[in-house]
């Protein structure tokens, strides 16, 4: 595997792939990987004749507050699992190199990037656009993969590419979950034992308000309601938001019909985690 610091590095590479007509799969992430990356990276494998991972803690999708002094940073970690999986390139910059003097150019999708998380965490959806765009601009990869976890992020970037009419495209992978339905996050690291033991009860609230949307319950506000409250019975989770919306734009509509999204984020302590679940309602 190849380990690259330097844009102008990766892009020597894209250029000798270009002549060898080889097809790059690019998995971009933040490091401290898990089973969920390396997910994204054996289906990367399976869609082109590379797969290129970026390890870079963006600064600027990290609002003031927010975690990005303490977000949990092992290359040498990430560079090994990274290798076994069969990654042909690692591009790793450091915040100089991704942005050399402060950016005047952010791609913003005002209203999509404002709802769900977007109302906690303002800009910060502007910060993962801008990056991933960045990125995509200096891998040129004829496919990047992300995992669904990051609904918003993913419905984000799918619109970013369509409007900018970027060559890459999106493969959504479904989530990879811990033995008791946790998702899988590299935030999980930060959870105290209870609180770890706490929050497999996100996903099991999840599931059970999927089986009352099965079951007939179309009223968005109340599967809302019910999902808050189920999550809220354990005491060392506090819901953000919880909500019941349609996938591909994040709006709430007043009676649930075809396919909906039940999206949560959740405190556990001073973690905050996110989680969904999508349900095709029988017609
Ligand atoms: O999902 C992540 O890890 C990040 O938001 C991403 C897509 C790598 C952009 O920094």
């Amino acid at each position: 595997m190849l380990t690259v610091t330097t844009i102008a590095g990766v892009r020597a590479r894209r250029a000798e792939l270009d002549r060898l007509g080889r097809r790059v799969a690019l998995v971009p992430t933040m490091g401290a990987l898990h089973e969920g990356h390396l997910a994204l990276v054996r289906r990367g494998r399976e869609l082109a004749d590379e797969v290129w991972a970026s390890v870079f803690v963006n600064p600027t999708q990290f609002g003031p507050g927010e975690d990005f002094e303490r977000y949990p940073r092992d290359l040498e970690t990430d560079r090994r699992l990274l290798e076994a999986v069969g990654t042909a390139l690692l591009f790793a910059p450091g915040v100089k190199e991704m942005y050399p003097r402060p950016p005047l150019t952010v791609v913003s999708l005002p209203g999509l990037a404002e709802r769900l998380c977007g109302a906690y965490r303002p800009g910060h959806f502007a910060g993962v656009a801008t990056v991933v765009a960045k990125l995509l601009g200096i891998a040129r990869p004829e496919v990047a993969v992300f995992g669904a976890k990051d609904w918003q992020q993913v419905t984000v970037i799918r619109r970013m590419v369509a409007d900018l009419d970027m060559p890459a495209r999106i493969e959504v992978l479904p989530t990879i979950r811990e033995t008791d339905g946790l998702a899988m996050s590299s935030r999980n690291a930060y959870l105290k034992p209870a609180e770890r033991v706490a929050a497999a009860r996100i996903y099991s609230a999840l599931v059970a308000v999927k089986d009352a949307v099965v079951g007939g319950e179309r009223d968005a506000a109340a599967v809302a309601a019910m999902l808050a409250e189920r999550i809220g019975r354990e005491p060392l989770l506090t819901v953000q938001y919880a909500e019941a919306v349609n996938p591909d734009t994040l709006e709430r509509n007043e009676k649930i019909a075809g396919r909906v999204l039940l999206v949560v984020a959740v405190h556990a302590g001073t973690t905050r985690l996110i989680d969904n679940l999508l349900v095709e309602v029988p017609s």
